[in-house]
């Protein structure tokens, strides 16, 4: 899950792609580097970030019109200069960055090794530049012949840019598993692992395939295939504003993503919902929706934070579609040999769309011949272009590492979904149908009504800050919302966190409280409520900690909890996205306060596109 930029045209190269690094770097933040072409070639690395990459660079004078950019976030060898992007080969003619991991690279290293080339880092990247170079100079190959046949002998998967530093009018662009788009312009030409550096200067682009081979000059664009075959390039229109990609104010992504919440929720069912509020109609849906609802079984998968989303999804398309779900990890479905039977129906959700375990689980089912559906906010990333048919978010770009209005949206197309089925299905009425869809329309204004917690959260955030251990819990549709609190709080904060069902606490996790621990209950109003309230005195009877997300107006709880931040009356099958409000306001506060980066917490990248 790197992050990759490449130019080729008229203007500096150098400042195109550190800024085009900079909106990346939410795939990788460990090292930065960078090859400028301009007669010779000029590489620049260094450990740490863009920032620091820039620092190094700004101190020469060297630009040009042709150079590539690389993030990282490592997986062979450990992040460091020599081990950062552009790998250069052994005898300095291919220059490359890479996104992915090229599995039987130590075959091919000890192949190389044996015929006396030498390695000067330990990435695998390192290992594909010198097999480039080792072909093209035994069979005296051009750069292009050289590419092709090295990318028949490796396996796995790469986003690759490569430049020929004696073909420096070109850039050579590969995808196998990593996404990478071109961005097509007037006598230039981009290349980058999302768009998203790209829109500033064109919404023209192409989005590689598998076993694309594109051959990137100024005023040319070739796309081959590294299989014998030829390609006519599809260029599609991106629909994504410069603006949508800055913090707007606000000091950190995380906080504008949490505050945009209202305008994402609405955007995900702007244009789908019937002016009268009578029915819902998703168009990636409609031609498969009848078999949708004939289904006998929904798998979900999912990794992170979409996996919580997921969890909510399975207890609302129960209640409202009557379809039974099971939830699963995307690691672990794909590599359990799952059954999976005619008739099931495979849902993935993920906000980038390309999380490379839940891009794996969706080809495991296709080739078992389920019907698979994508819930994913990327548009045409991975996910959506493998699956049969699906629902975009359009929750807009999110760049905190933290995913927050990823998983409101996410759960908001669920609902959307089960009560589109549910009615089709004959198990809601239309009456019912409608009143669900009216509490739909009104929660972008009870999260803007939730959000007034904000500076509550803060002040809770000076008490918990120095805490080393946190329980959150919740029950029915809240017990998904207790997991993904508790997971805000460990990503960015590092502070130890869990979640459970509130009545498994007797089982275990209440032998850890004590007048030191804070627990997080999530306790608005529903069919729980009287249960959960049981589960505070608990609570209370061993000295624990209480803070209470509860229903506005709610006295009961305020007598008994320590704190309680309150957020507004919603159906039970919303509660979920407005009650986490509180939670990521808070984890967000309490990670600021200890001086955590925010926005790119260690060890974590936005987009694991490794498994
Ligand atoms: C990473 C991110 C999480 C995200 C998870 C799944 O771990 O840090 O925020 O929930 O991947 O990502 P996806 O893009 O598939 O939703």
């Amino acid at each position: 899950m790197c992050g990759i930029v490449g130019y080729i045209g008229s203007r500096p190269a150098r400042e195109i792609i550190i800024n085009g690094l900079k909106r990346l770097e939410y795939r990788g933040y460990d090292s930065a580097g960078l090859a400028i072409i301009n007669g010779e070639t000029k590489i620049f690395k260094c450990k740490g970030r863009v920032m620091d990459l820039e620092e190094m660079v700004n101190k020469t004078d060297f630009n040009g019109t042709v150079g590539m950019g690389h993030t990282r976030w490592a997986t062979h060898g450990e992040p460091n200069e020599l081990n950062a992007h552009p790998q250069i080969s052994y005898k300095g003619n291919f220059i490359v960055v890479h996104n992915g991991i090229i599995e039987n690279y130590a075959l091919v290293k000890k192949h190389l090794q044996s015929r006396g080339i030498q390695f000067t880092s330990q990435t695998d990247t390192e290992v594909l530049a010198n097999l480039i170079e080792h072909l093209y100079l035994e069979g005296d190959l051009t750069a292009e012949q050289a590419i092709t046949m090295a990318l028949n002998r490796v396996e796995g998967a790469y986003g690759l840019v490569i430049i020929c530093a004696k073909e420096t009018d070109r850039l050579f662009a590969a995808k196998k598993g990593s996404p990478l788009v071109i961005g097509v312009g007037e006598g230039e030409n981009f290349i980058a692992s999302d768009a998203t550096p790209i829109v500033e200067y064109t919404q023209r682009v192409i989005y590689l395939k598998d076993d694309d081979l594109a051959v990137i000059m100024k005023d040319e664009l070739i796309l081959k295939s590294i299989r014998p075959k030829n390609i006519e390039p599809e260029v599609k229109q991106v629909d994504l504003k410069i603006g949508e990609i800055d913090k707007e104010g606000f000091p950190h992504f995380m906080l504008k993503e949490i505050f945009e919440q209202p305008r994402a929720i609405h955007d995900t069912f702007r244009g789908r919902v019937l002016p009268d509020h009578s029915g819902i109609m998703l168009g990636g849906l409609h031609t498969v929706l009848e078999t949708i609802s004939k289904s006998e079984r929904i798998i979900i998968v999912a990794c992170g934070t979409s996996w919580h989303a997921g969890l909510l999804g399975e207890y609302i398309f129960e209640e409202f579609a009557r379809i039974p779900v099971e939830v699963e990890y995307a690691s672990e479905f794909r590599y359990r040999d799952p059954i999976i039977k005619k008739g099931d129906i495979v849902i993935a959700i993920s906000q980038s769309g390309e999380t490379a375990d839940t891009l794996a689980a969706v080809k495991l089912a296709k080739e078992r011949g389920a019907m698979v559906l994508g819930v994913c906010n990327v548009v045409g990333s991975s996910i959506p272009r493998e699956t049969h048919a699906g629902v975009y978010t359009h929750a807009g770009p999110e760049i905190g590492v933290a995913s927050t209005k990823a998983f409101t949206t996410q759960v908001t197309v669920l609902a959307m979904m089960a009560f589109e089925i549910g009615f089709l299905k004959g198990v809601i009425s239309q009456d019912y149908y409608k009143t669900l869809i009216d509490e739909l329309v009104s929660i972008p204004d009870k999260i803007e009504n939730a959000l007034k917690v904000n500076d509550q959260a803060l002040e809770l955030a000076r008490k918990y800050k120095d805490t080393r251990n946190a329980l959150y819990l919740g029950r029915g549709y809240l017990f998904p919302v207790a997991l993904e609190g508790a997971l805000k709080l460990k990503e960015i904060s590092y502070i130890h966190a869990e979640g459970y069902p509130a009545a498994e606490m007797k089982h275990g996790p209440i032998a850890l409280i004590d007048e030191n621990m804070p627990v997080v209950v999530v306790a608005t109003r529903d069919d729980t409520y009287e249960k959960i309230i049981n589960n505070i005195q608990e609570i209370k009877a061993r000295k624990g900690n209480v803070i209470a997300i509860v229903t506005e107006g709610d006295e009961l709880i305020k007598k008994m909890a320590d704190y309680v931040l309150e957020v507004p009356a919603t159906l039970p099958s919303f509660s979920g996205i407005v009650a986490v409000i509180p939670l990521q306001l808070l984890s967000y506060h309490i990670a600021v306060l200890r001086g955590c980066n925010v926005d790119q917490p260690r060890n974590l990248a936005k987009s694991v596109t490794v498994e």
